[in-house]
């Protein structure tokens, strides 16, 4: 390639061309919430800032807190100023946008409601809004009921001219028997093609990288099964505690906030077959195939195969941290785990006797999200005299994020005369292949919902087969002997018991700290 023509690649490369969203008016319902400043407003700016909204797009956030259209305003202008999602903040681009947001006091508990917000979008609308209608419920996840009947109650569920959609947030449910009733209660209002399931990590560039790199190239899905793969690891470990959600937390704790949805969906994307096409049914119906090949396991199963922790005080670089019992807003004796990892057995023709474990957990070491494929060792250990012996096998990396890429670890000769071998990485970098400017989860979430595209959305049965494979891991942990919490300081990889988790397969977790390709030698 002449250098001209490689530059004209980079340049596409580094600019993403978003498609421009249907026009609508997008209603947030609980909108004065921490997801709404933290994540979704961010993203609204941005994608406006971005050029790909509707001039008919519009955003109302309703709420029980009383607020003028301009109090509104002022709030979430703060909230994006100090996000690092909204990038490249201008005071010019957010007084653009501000025109956009409009905000109408009410509970969304209240039947009375949603006659009021009828009437405050049919209003909108005969002033030029545009029909189209797309609800976000960023409440708690006990109001989803309520807030889809309400719709239902004042006919915003359906449409004369244009479409009406919902996006609700996870936990979707708390466990099967309330995923089933929330999805039968949507489903009786909403029809499926218009209920947008969220898992934020499905809009991560990373995360649907997977598919790329797994389908897009020939050289590794020939190895990518049980006759090469020894194990694979997911860690999606935080430094931050529970923050301001100790209420949240202490209901939901690690495995319904992390694993039941995210650490799932990435198991899923890494296990599943081929779709037929890339779209939003072939692929979920993928994804449902790797659930329902995860056997839900028994008390004994989970006694033998999961490790819950919680953290207590510790180091968090140079900041002495508070134990999670000791968070404002948590129970002095509280059992709810901030930490949990799970073997599991994708019991299937690709992945039978291959152990899929995965970790997550708060008040960790450090912040890293990732995939690691172990490969089985060459069957001869050929270059076993010199100090080669020591490099640990093949492992293909799946950065989710930071420093989102992609590696691959293998063995390398020394150069010398002497035959030694090293591990070496080839690494793939997102940042330096296009340039690090690639839109947060929600800004390609929400685009999607507005263009009705649902592929990284779930689907009913994808919901359900996450709990069959999580409800009997809860209902275990409630039998079992208590834990002896806290089990981990802040600041460390978590509790030692994960560490035996592995150990009767022989394997071992790789550090979270350290990237190197044999970390765990
Ligand atoms: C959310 C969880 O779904 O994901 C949070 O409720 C968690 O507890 C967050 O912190 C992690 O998301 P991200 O995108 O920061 O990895």
């Amino acid at each position: 390639m002449t250098p001209v023509i490689e530059a004209e690649v980079e340049q596409k490369l580094k600019r993403p061309a978003l498609p421009e969203g249907d026009p609508c008016t997008l209603v947030i319902f609980g909108a004065s919430g921490d997801l709404t400043r933290r994540k979704l407003i961010p993203a609204l700016y941005d994608l406006c800032g971005a050029g790909c909204m509707n001039a008919r797009f519009e955003v109302v956030g309703t709420g029980r807190t009383p607020m003028t259209d301009e109090q509104f305003r002022e709030s979430m202008h703060e909230a994006a100023k100090s996000s690092k999602d909204a990038r490249n903040f201008s005071e010019e681009k957010w007084a653009k946008f501000a025109k956009r947001l409009r905000y109408i006091v009410g509970d969304p508990a209240s039947s009375g409601f949603y006659s009021d917000l009828r009437s405050f979008l049919e209003e909108m609308q005969r002033n030029g809004s545009s029909p189209n209608l797309l609800f976000y419920v960023s409440t708690p996840a006990s109001f989803a009921g309520e807030i889809v009947s309400g719709l239902q109650s004042a006919a915003l569920n359906q449409r004369e001219q244009g479409w009406s959609r919902i996006i609700l947030e996870k936990p979707f449910g708390r466990d099967l028997g309330s995923a089933r009733a929330l999805n039968e209660s949507v489903l009786k209002v909403f029809d499926e093609a218009n209920v947008y399931r969220i898992d934020h990590y499905l809009g991560k560039e990373t995360v649907q990288n997977i598919l790329v790199f797994r389908f897009a190239n020939s050289i590794f899905e020939p190895v990518w099964n049980r006759n090469y793969v020894e194990y694979v690891e997911i860690t999606a470990a935080e430094t931050l505690g529970v923050e301001r959600r100790a209420a949240f937390y202490e209901e939901t704790g690690a495995l319904r906030d992390m694993v039941a949805n995210h650490l799932l969906q990435l198991t899923a994307l890494t296990a599943m077959e081929p779709p037929v096409a890339f779209d939003a049914d072939s692929v979920r119906e993928q994804k449902v195939q790797v659930f329902r090949s995860i056997r839900p396991m028994s008390v004994e199963e989970v006694a033998a195969h999961t490790v819950r922790g919680q953290y207590g005080p510790g180091r968090i670089g140079d900041t002495d941290v508070p134990g999670y019992r000791q968070e404002p807003g948590v129970k002095p004796d509280s059992l709810a785990e901030t930490f949990a990892a799970v073997r599991l057995q994708v019991d299937n023709w690709r992945w039978a006797g291959v152990p899929f474990y995965v970790r997550t957990g708060k008040r960790l070491a450090t912040n890293v999200t990732e995939i690691k494929v172990h490969f089985k060792r060459t069957p001869q250990a050929l270059f076993a005299g010199s100090d080669t012996g020591k490099f640990g096998p093949n492992v293909v990396s799946l950065r989710i994020q930071p420093d989102e890429g992609i590696s691959v670890a293998f063995g390398a000769k020394r150069p010398g005369t002497h035959m030694s071998t090293v591990p070496v990485k080839a690494n793939f970098s997102y940042a330096d292949a296009f340039g690090g400017n690639t839109p947060v989860a929600y800004e390609t979430l929400i685009l999607d919902a507005m263009r009705g595209d649902a592929t990284l959305f779930t689907r009913r049965d994808e919901v359900e087969s996450e709990w069959k494979i999580i409800t009997p891991i809860e209902e275990a942990w409630a039998q079992l002997p208590a834990p002896g919490f806290p089990n981990y300081a802040a600041g460390s990889e978590g509790p030692a018991d994960a560490v035996r988790l592995l150990e009767p397969d022989g394997h071992r977790w790789m550090s979270m700290l350290r990237q190197e390709p044999n970390d765990a030698d």
